[in-house]
């Protein structure tokens, strides 16, 4: 652990998490945002935060989530350009669920070249369609930690209760089977293309996102380390 220190006090880190709804970034991110002291960053929970609070923010990107499609560059680039600013984000971040367009991911390397960093690599979660949508149907999310189960893969201690707290979890409004075959179709137009973008770079790392979380875990600290 030692020398992950070490490294983390010579440079920052930057990485992206990268791959279809349901993949598992999200699982995957609690572990690296420890590991490695980054601050995580996800979209989606960001814009979920805000619909729900209903800010202007919230009531313009509504529509496009419920519908399962991106919401529009300007307003996703506004909240990471603001959140990369914060003190937490100073050692580095993961950034999971953007870039999500080309366009993004340009801009994306416009902020970090102003302050004077890149994009250290992206951890693409490659997977078949055919097995998400089990997964998408079986999430359950407890809101105010981000702690994520499943009722087959990953089942809470009591059906519904959250382990550590005792809360209540909840389904997103989006993880259904129908909005599914839209988040699918925005992620293999508009997103894929991202990876192109990066393996020009040289930047992507391809994960086996079909095995169980523990081996995925295993494949991404090889990735970091
Ligand atoms: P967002 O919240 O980013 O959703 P997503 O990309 O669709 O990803 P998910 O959170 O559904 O999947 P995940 O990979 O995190 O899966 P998880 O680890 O939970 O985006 C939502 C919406 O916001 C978008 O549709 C869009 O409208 C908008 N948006 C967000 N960012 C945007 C952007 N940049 N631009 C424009 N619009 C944007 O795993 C899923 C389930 O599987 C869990 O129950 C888990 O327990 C289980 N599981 C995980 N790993 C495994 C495993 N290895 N084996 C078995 N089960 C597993």
């Amino acid at each position: 652990m030692y020398w992950v220190l070490q490294l983390l006090e010579e440079k920052m880190r930057d990485n992206l998490l990268f791959g279809p709804p349901g993949s598992g970034k999200g699982t995957q991110s609690p572990i690296i945002k420890d590991e490695y002291c980054l601050c995580h960053l996800a979209t989606g929970d960001m814009l979920r935060a805000a619909v729900a609070a209903k800010t202007p923010l919230g009531v313009k990107a509504k529509e496009a989530m419920d519908k399962g499609e991106l919401v529009s560059d300007d307003l996703v680039v506004g909240i990471i350009d603001e959140a990369m600013k914060k003190p937490s984000c100073q050692k580095g971040f993961i950034l999971d669920g953007f870039p999500r367009t080309v366009v993004q991911a340009q801009k994306l390397d416009e902020m970090l070249q102003k302050q004077g960093v890149k994009v250290d690599k992206v951890l693409n979660f490659a997977i078949d369609d055919a097995i998400l949508e089990e997964r998408i149907t079986g999430r359950w999310i407890h809101p105010s930690s981000g702690r994520t189960y499943h009722t087959k893969f990953s089942p809470p201690k009591v059906l519904g209760v959250d382990d550590v707290t005792g809360e209540p979890l909840i389904q997103r409004k989006d993880d259904t089977a129908a909005v599914l075959k839209s988040r699918l179709e925005a992620f293999h137009k508009q997103t894929e293309p991202v990876i192109d973008y990066y393996s020009k770079k040289g930047l992507v790392a391809n994960l086996h996102a079909e095995k169980p979380p523990k081996e995925v875990t295993v494949e991404v600290e090889k990735v970091l380390s």
